[in-house]
């Protein structure tokens, strides 16, 4: 099974991270090496990296303004894709919301982002669509998520794949992450350190 390290990201980290960010978008979509750092110094912005095998793979920011908390960004490496960090990643981010008292998590997707797939199976709703909201013809779906019910109460298919933010579904090898009561494991792809 395959082990995944999810940590705080640290100024050390901005070079990997600038690394997916350049593979992950296009050019005038990336975000730029100030606003990544300034994030990671942002006492209300949780940037979380991923770290399989000693090496930052993907990455997330998440920022809380008031009751509500905005997923920045989310990017993971395309050889490292749909092994669930993603997932794992806006999971810890809810939870770190939650935690400060968020009741929702918003976000902006581009239109046709299959990416989308991703935020439905999370319990994410579309709102409206900004147009233009990435350029001319580019329109964004803002999706909410209400943060007061758990993950796997809302989103059944995710839930099979054993990903979840109460945590009492899961692995039993993962007991220590079921009861400090924040992520039921990836399983069967991950083993969350
Ligand atoms: C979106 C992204 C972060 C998903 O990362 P990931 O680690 O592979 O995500 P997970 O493994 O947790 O979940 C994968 C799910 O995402 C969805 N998905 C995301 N991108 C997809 C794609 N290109 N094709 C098909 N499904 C996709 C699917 O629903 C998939 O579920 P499945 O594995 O059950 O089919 C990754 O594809 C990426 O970095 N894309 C480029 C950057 C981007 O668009 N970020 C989102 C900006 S709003």
């Amino acid at each position: 099974m395959t082990e995944v390290d999810i940590r705080l990201a640290g100024v050390a980290d901005l070079p990997a991270i600038l690394a997916i960010e350049s593979v992950c978008f296009d050019e005038d979509q990336q975000w730029s090496k100030s606003s990544w750092r300034y994030d990671i110094g942002d006492d209300s912005t949780n940037v979380l990296v991923a770290v399989m095998d000693g090496a930052v793979v993907a990455a997330s920011s998440v920022h809380l303004a008031g009751l509500t908390a905005d997923l920045h960004t989310i990017e993971t490496l395309p050889q490292w894709r749909g092994i669930g960090l993603a997932t794992l990643l806006i999971a810890r981010g809810m939870a770190w919301a939650q935690e400060r008292g968020a009741t929702e998590m918003l976000l902006e997707v581009r239109v046709g982002n299959p990416a989308q797939a991703l935020y439905a199976d999370l319990g994410f709703t579309p709102l409206y669509e900004r147009t233009n909201y990435y350029g001319p013809g580019l329109n964004a779906v803002v999706m909410r998520r209400s943060l007061n019910t758990a993950y796997r109460d809302e989103a059944p298919s995710g839930a099979e794949r054993g990903v979840g933010l109460a945590g009492t579904a899961g692995h039993p090898d993962h007991a220590s992450e079921v009861t400090s009561g924040s992520l039921a494991p990836l399983e069967p792809h991950l083993r969350v350190k």
